[in-house]
């Protein structure tokens, strides 16, 4: 739930609706003659103003929260407050929600206002929001900031049509100059410290990473996420951590590598002298949420299928919080709990010793290893317990299931017996169809699912 004062000021940010939504529109209508605007705009030279000094405080005081921190990806559809909670509950210290839109917060839309809800275990909570629209954005993140938000972090990365036919997310790296008089034109207004999360370019062939960081600093960026591959790129190729470095060592403002991190040595090479602030993981906390705790560790946790039905149990825990224990909570949290096995399915213990040279010979995250048992590990199908077999398939037709056996089941012990009737009835004939499937599903399932 909201905070009590939260809850307050949300309310008088609905008072305000109403001025917005006439502000919302003529942002809306200004829209149609933004293009020519933009042409006159790239001729001129940058006028970007100074940041208060209130704010340049609050984002020094920020970046020292982000130091040496493994970061959870703003991620949509995965980054709901019951599974953020989950990573609190294995040490994750700063998250990003999943995107919202800025015009939708204006407009006041439910499942967007949603978006701010921040979970009671969390420190350091970013807002992730998608705009083009000073007014929009600062908006956005006052409701962010009445909300209990830490910072507010702008999607320059998102690749999907409904979003750059708009001129939002990775859009805006084709004009970074409109990119920076945007973030300097919030950052400015901001009750709260803004970062930026940008991609390496549009496509191979236009690269602009370097420019556009430049400019984010001068415009006032508390930091920059730079996810290492381009908006054209998706998932298949690796991230491109030798740019991001390189870009990092270049510039003033604090940079947060991103991209492919699976493993706590991995996180921990990408933290080490390599000019990172900080690192940030989305698909690997996704797939092992207890990753922060490793992290943290410095070793692997590596539960067992028993121990890891636990943990996804707390997941469905903290979903029956949230939404509530009855069928139209249940509805509601399915929307999320078996989308979850398409990432949950992938995990398989990686410990460095046999696979932390592996993992630098083959970078790409969703093609690391294509079999259900991992040959590194000396693994062979049958040798694999049932329970294990099942909690790996990564058949789409076993998600349903085995979250509605996790559900309904009153303790673990109910939860492992329910999963090892469904495997027996079940597994094969999943296995089988998978094994008649096409290959790089995990690449394309991202990709269908990626949002910067
Ligand atoms: C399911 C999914 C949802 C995502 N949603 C967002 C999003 O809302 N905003 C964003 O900036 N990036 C989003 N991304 C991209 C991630 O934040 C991250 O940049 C990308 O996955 C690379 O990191 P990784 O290799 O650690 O997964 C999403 C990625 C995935 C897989």
């Amino acid at each position: 739930m909201l905070r009590h004062g939260a809850r307050c000021a949300l309310s008088r940010s609905r008072a305000a609706l109403n001025a917005r939504l006439v502000a919302s529109a003529a942002a809306e209508a200004a829209e149609a003659g933004a293009e020519q605007r933009d042409q006159q705009q790239a001729q001129q030279p940058l006028d970007l103003q100074p940041l208060p000094a209130d704010q340049l405080a609050r984002n020094a005081a920020l970046v020292e929260r982000l130091r040496g921190q493994l970061i959870l990806a703003p991620l949509t559809r995965g980054n709901h407050l019951p599974f953020r909670r989950l990573c609190a509950d294995f040490g994750a210290e700063v998250m990003l929600s999943e995107m919202a839109f800025a015009r939708q917060l204006a407009k006041g839309n439910r499942k967007e206002l949603a978006i701010l809800r921040r979970a009671e275990n969390e420190q350091c909570y970013g807002v992730q929001i998608a705009t083009n629209v000073i007014d929009e954005g600062v908006w956005a993140g006052e409701m962010a900031a009445e909300a209990g938000a830490d910072f507010l972090d702008l999607n320059v990365g998102c690749p999907i049509y409904e979003a750059t036919r708009r001129g939002l997310g990775a859009a805006l790296l084709r004009k970074p100059k409109k990119l920076a008089k945007l973030v300097n034109g919030m950052a400015s207004r901001l009750p709260l410290p803004l970062t930026v999360k940008v991609r390496l370019g549009e496509s191979a062939s236009k690269i602009n990473v370097d420019e556009v960081t430049a400019l984010l600093e001068q415009a006032g960026a508390a930091a920059v996420t730079i996810h290492g591959r381009t908006m054209e790129q998706r998932y298949k190729k690796p991230a491109d951590w030798g740019l991001i470095d390189q870009v990092a060592a270049a510039r003033a403002v604090p940079v947060i590598g991103n991209g492919d991190i699976l493993t706590h040595y991995e996180a921990r090479r990408r933290l080490q002298g390599h000019g990172c602030l900080a690192a940030m993981v989305g698909r690997g906390a996704l797939i092992a949420p207890w990753l922060f705790h490793e992290h943290r560790e410095g070793r692997e946790l590596a539960p067992t299928a028993s121990e890891r039905v636990g943990i996804y149990r707390r997941l469905v825990s903290h979903m029956k919080e949230h939404f509530r224990d009855d069928d139209r909570g249940k509805r509601a949290a399915f929307y999320f709990l078996p989308w979850h096995f398409n990432f949950f399915s992938r995990y398989r213990p990686l410990p460095e010793a046999v696979y932390g040279a592996a993992s630098l010979q083959h970078p790409l995250l969703s093609t690391r290893w294509e079999s259900v048992a991992c040959a590194e590990l000396g693994e062979t199908v049958e040798g694999l317990p049932l329970l294990e077999r099942l909690l790996r398939c990564e058949n789409e037709a076993a998600f349903g299931p085995i979250a509605d056996a996790l559900w309904e089941a009153g303790s673990d012990g109910e939860a492992e017996a329910a999963l090892l009737r469904l495997a027996g009835e079940q597994l094969e004939g999943w296995e089988a169809e998978l094994r008649a499937g096409a290959d790089d599903r995990r690449g394309q399932r991202d990709d269908r699912q990626d949002q910067g």
